[in-house]
């Protein structure tokens, strides 16, 4: 399972890529708003830093709307995959710019029927909302398991599933379990995801008996044994 990040914050997206795990970049107008800066620009250096696809959302509720939207999205950056809403205009949106190969990422997906149309319609990615469907008291695991058996059962579905709304680390290991090919997580989730107080107080106990040792330099040990071979 590949990972994106969920956010339009460039520090946090600059911090997770120098760990060397990120694939892509999710955003939505809500995260965009948060930064109170230009969507294109901001777009565009994401697009630029992590060379992945970055998803931007159409805000336009008209199919036509949608896919003037997405062609002009579209044509910021290479890596940009156009974000349109599980709805009648997304759907036709979205055939529509697919068929222009113009990469599509239908969102807001909460029940199998609606990822198996976007799957039809031609969508790189669909985002079933994890979170969200937790949140209403249903199952979002059970949600992923079901979109990748239909996908797997149709041979001419070539979306992705990019599990979406992740709230904390367990979303993460449900998504990877369930068969996910992305998931797509908060800084907060991801820095969650990393820490494990058991780490820290095993890494802090090496570093004290290591304390002990008279000649504990790596470097200069090596050298040394380099040196004498
Ligand atoms: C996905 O692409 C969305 O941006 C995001 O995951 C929504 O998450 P939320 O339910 O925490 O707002």
């Amino acid at each position: 399972m590949k990972l994106f990040i969920d956010t339009a914050n460039l520090d946090e997206i600059r911090e997770v890529h120098s760990w060397g795990i990120l694939s892509g970049v999710t955003t939505n107008p809500s995260l965009i708003a948060r930064e109170g800066r230009d969507f294109i620009e901001v777009v565009h250096e994401i697009c630029e830093l992590v060379q992945g696809p970055v998803s931007a959302e159409v805000t336009a509720q008209d199919a036509e709307g949608m896919i003037r939207e997405g062609r002009l999205l579209a044509q910021i950056h290479e890596h940009v995959v156009v974000k349109v809403p599980l709805l009648e205009p997304g759907l036709m949106a979205c055939s529509v710019l697919a068929s222009e190969g113009i990469a599509v990422n239908v969102t807001l997906c909460f029940q199998a029927s609606q990822a198996l149309l976007a799957g039809l319609a031609g969508a790189t990615y669909v985002s079933p909302f994890i979170g969200r469907i937790d949140d209403i008291s249903w199952d979002g695991g059970e949600l992923i398991e079901h979109i990748t058996e239909i996908y797997a059962q149709s041979p001419s579905i070539h979306t992705q599933v990019l599990a979406a709304s992740l709230r904390h680390p367990q979303h993460l290991v449900q998504a990877a379990l369930s068969g996910a090919d992305v998931a797509t997580c908060p800084y907060k989730v991801l820095k969650q995801a990393l820490k494990h107080p058991l780490t820290d107080i095993g890494n802090q106990r090496f570093l004290e008996d290591w304390e002990a040792v008279p000649e504990r330099d790596i470097s200069v040990l090596v050298q040394r044994w380099l040196q004498s071979r």
